[in-house]
């Protein structure tokens, strides 16, 4: 556990170091496509997968909370997108710290990344996914009308939005990725801060550690709390698309 946290709290100064080392590498060439050159703007050139026209990049959010939230509530409302393709609207998870039913919700971008995929695969600059998180609840008050049989409340909105070039160093990933607190199934667009959530006593898959170690954490841009677990959906298998972006599974009991 030791070297774990030493180790997360060391990673500030690696991508400091890694990025000192690209502007030393990189000064006076070219630089590729998607790759954020010297002066932090970002190069014309796209990979053909990622292509975005200028006028379509005009349209949509910056990689900020509160413009993507404008954009999901109301310029493009998420609620009358496609939902995951091959599951049903709501699934049972049982998965922390997004829940235990979720609904996920995917803008024409993300829906046509995965309805014809890139090789490799890749998801399109503009893909936005919305993720709505339920828990569970004792029923009384019930704030969502029940959809699972089971009573529960929509506690958050996990949300994922590929930018180009949104890269703090050369080939990191340009996910923003930002969680919504919702209150009585209520979300205002305020960003959640991780505290008392239901989750956060829960251990982390593959850790020893639990949630309570984001304890504090403001999760909106590139929250370790969300890269650390989805970097490991890069592969395209039975579990993960690629590209962060895991298969929606519903829970089994084992
Ligand atoms: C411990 C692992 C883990 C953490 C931490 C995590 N996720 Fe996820 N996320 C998953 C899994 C697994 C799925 C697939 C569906 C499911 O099982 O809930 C998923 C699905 C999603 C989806 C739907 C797209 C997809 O990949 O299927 C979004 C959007 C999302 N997560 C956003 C976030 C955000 C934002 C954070 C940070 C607050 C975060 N996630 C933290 C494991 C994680």
């Amino acid at each position: 556990m030791a070297l774990q946290r030493s180790r997360l709290r060391d990673l500030p100064l690696i991508l400091v170091l890694a990025a000192g080392m690209f502007i030393v590498a990189s000064a006076g060439s070219v630089s590729e496509a998607g790759r954020v050159s010297e002066g932090g703007s970002v190069s014309e050139s796209v990979s053909e997968a990622g292509r975005i026209s200028e006028s379509r990049q005009a349209q949509l959010p910056g990689a900020d909370a509160r413009q993507l939230w404008q954009y999901i509530s109301k310029d493009n409302p998420y609620q009358s997108w496609k939902t995951f393709p091959g599951v049903p609207r709501y699934v049972h998870v049982a998965e922390n710290p997004h829940g235990d039913w979720v609904a996920v919700y995917l803008n024409n971008e993300a829906a046509d990344s995965i309805a014809y995929p890139a090789n490799p695969f890749q998801m399109k600059y503009g893909s936005v996914l919305v993720k709505e998180n339920y828990v569970l609840t004792n029923g009384d008050p019930a704030p969502q009308s029940p959809f699972t049989g089971v009573p529960v409340a929509l506690v958050s909105l996990t949300v994922m939005y590929k930018v180009r070039g949104y890269q703090r160093v050369p080939n990191e990933d340009e996910w923003f990725w930002v969680m919504y607190g919702c209150t009585n199934g209520r979300c205002d667009g305020s960003v959640a801060t991780i505290g008392d959530q239901p989750f956060v006593n829960e251990m982390i898959p593959q850790s020893k550690d639990t949630f309570a170690f984001f304890k504090g954490e403001v999760v909106a841009g590139k929250p370790w709390i969300c890269i650390e677990c989805h970097q490991r959906a890069n592969l395209s298998n039975g579990f993960s698309f690629g590209d962060f972006v895991w298969k929606l599974k519903a829970w089994a009991p084992k």
